[in-house]
């Protein structure tokens, strides 16, 4: 596998696909910023994106899925204000915005030789919809081949920190919360043993990041984990 520089020779045409993972307020997405300026002063093409979301369809999905209310509600929903979604429901959305996203952005910007990185991806559904909801892990990874149809991260970086700091800085940061945000305190604890679960299992690939310190002190542990991945990388 090579990174594609913009320096590189063209013809070898293979991207990278990088994702960032942790509980609400981990950080992920500030350092995700940090990574891809990082990454294009280096001479890389790079792609952001987010999941659930990263194509107009997916976002559109995202929306019900994190029950953001439409702008004018419909009359269904005025007349049915508290219909819960069910875990099976919340799965399927992932999977459905899951399928718009890997085809029109990721699988494309591969193809393409960028590097490609993810906020949130296929281990955010095995720890809310997996270790949190209870959703039968195989089952989950089924779904997920199926909407995937393969495309899997080369390298995760998982940020972690005590939940009752993630979800503090999160209220901080973020006037508005969705619904998952307003989940119990117990539920994220599942999530975050459930990410940690999944790093233990596949230590290659996820790489745990302490996400505690300050914002430049993460950035630099970030910077040393890609630059070691990229050296490998390029001459494998
Ligand atoms: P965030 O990206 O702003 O943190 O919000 C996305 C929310 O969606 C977050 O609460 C985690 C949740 N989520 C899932 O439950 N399953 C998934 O597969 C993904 C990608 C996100």
């Amino acid at each position: 596998m090579m990174p594609s520089k913009t320096t590189q020779t063209p013809g070898r045409r293979r991207g990278i696909f990088i994702t960032l993972e942790g509980i609400e307020g981990s950080g992920k997405t500030t350092q995700l910023a940090r990574l891809s300026k990082f990454l294009r002063e280096e001479g890389y093409r790079v792609v952001e994106t987010r999941e659930p979301g990263g194509t107009p369809l997916a976002e559109r999905i995202r929306g019900v899925m994190l029950n953001i209310p439409p702008a004018t509600p419909s009359e269904h929903l005025i007349r049915h204000p508290a219909e819960p979604i069910t875990s099976e429901c919340e799965a399927a959305l992932v999977f459905a915005a899951r399928a718009q996203h890997v085809t029109h952005v990721i699988q494309p910007a591969l193809q393409d030789g960028a590097i490609v990185l993810c906020d949130r991806f296929f281990d955010s559904t095995l720890a809310y919809q997996g270790y949190a909801r209870g959703v039968n892990l195989r089952t989950l990874s089924i779904l997920n081949r199926f909407a995937t149809r393969g495309v899997t991260p080369h390298l995760t970086l998982l940020f972690d920190l005590p939940v009752e700091r993630g979800l503090a800085r999160r209220r901080r940061h973020d006037a508005e919360q969705n619904r998952l945000d307003r989940e119990t305190r117990q539920f994220h604890t599942r999530v975050r043993k459930g990410f940690l679960a999944l790093a233990a299992k596949e230590p290659r690939r996820l790489k745990v990041i302490d996400a505690k310190p300050d914002p430049d002190r993460i950035a630099a542990d970030v910077m040393a984990v890609v630059n070691t991945f990229l050296r490998k990388a390029r001459t494998s």
